[in-house]
């Protein structure tokens, strides 16, 4: 695992910016990245974009998969994750729309949608680069806690402290929070090539010390990227505040 410690959000969105082009060059023209929604991959986003314009790096054939969706949500809901993903990933990067893919979450066969989707992965030969955000609780994609750490894409419960943190984008009242979701598993996650985390701020650090130095266990979903060969992991100063061992765990170029 690369762990990059920066001194600030700004400067994570640039260094994980740097990753990524470094990965989809080598995966040009069809690369296929996984994305995640959430706030802590926004300013990614927008940097990967900016440096597409300055022509750095050719998004034009990539493709897309997002990891998770709510269930429950009406199709068009400007919260849904296809319509978060539209907005925050296929607009800013100039994505090919038929070429950005979200879990079905508004399927009436969710586990054939979750099927479909694990097989929409296969046939586009599997995902590049996996960027994910991680959860207060450590979970990743949507895997809570006690997630089968080799899980593939299914439906799942939200635990009320995840409905907790979302219900900012619900005009702060839980109820508007679905309780279920589809979301790739860990096992899918761990199929990804490489795995570029970004996380921000002290409220991430405590499941940023138990995904790097605590022991790989479903009670930290993110601590089964321990067993992955390629892992980059992108912080600020706050996120990394808790990790103990930090002089041996920072990785510098
Ligand atoms: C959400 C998403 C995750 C995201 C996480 C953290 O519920 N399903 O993919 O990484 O929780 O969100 P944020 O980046 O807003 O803190």
């Amino acid at each position: 695992m690369q762990v990059f410690i920066v001194p600030t959000p700004e400067a994570v969105a640039e260094k994980a910016a740097d990753k990524f082009i470094e990965t989809a060059k080598e995966h040009a023209p069809f690369f296929v990245m996984g994305v995640a929604t959430g706030s802590s991959p926004v300013a990614l986003y927008q940097a990967i974009a900016r440096r597409a314009k300055a022509g750095e790096v050719d998004l034009r054939h990539a493709s897309a998969f997002a990891l998770d969706e709510y269930v429950g949500l009406p199709e068009g809901h400007p919260e849904s994750y296809h319509a978060v993903i539209d907005r925050t990933v296929t607009k800013v990067l100039d994505l090919d729309p038929q070429l950005v893919h979200v879990p079905n979450g508004f399927a009436t066969d969710l586990k054939q949608a979750a099927r479909d989707y694990e097989a929409a992965i296969s046939a586009a030969g599997g995902i590049d680069c996996q960027i994910v955000g991680i959860g207060a609780n450590g979970h990743i994609g949507f895997n809570e806690p006690f997630s089968s750490l080799a899980s593939r894409t299914r439906d799942k419960t939200l635990m009320p402290g995840t409905r907790a943190d979302n219900a900012r984008f619900f005009d702060n009242d839980i109820e508007q929070v679905p309780s279920e979701c589809l979301t790739q598993g860990l096992g899918t996650i761990m199929d990804a090539k490489q795995v570029l985390m970004v996380a921000q701020g002290e409220n991430k650090a405590e499941a940023i010390k138990n995904m790097i130095e605590g022991p790989v266990c479903s009670r930290c979903p993110a601590s089964i990227l321990q067993y992955h060969p390629n892992v980059v992991v992108v912080i600020d100063e706050a996120a990394a505040s808790k990790i103990e061992n930090i002089e041996l765990i920072r990785y510098t170029e």
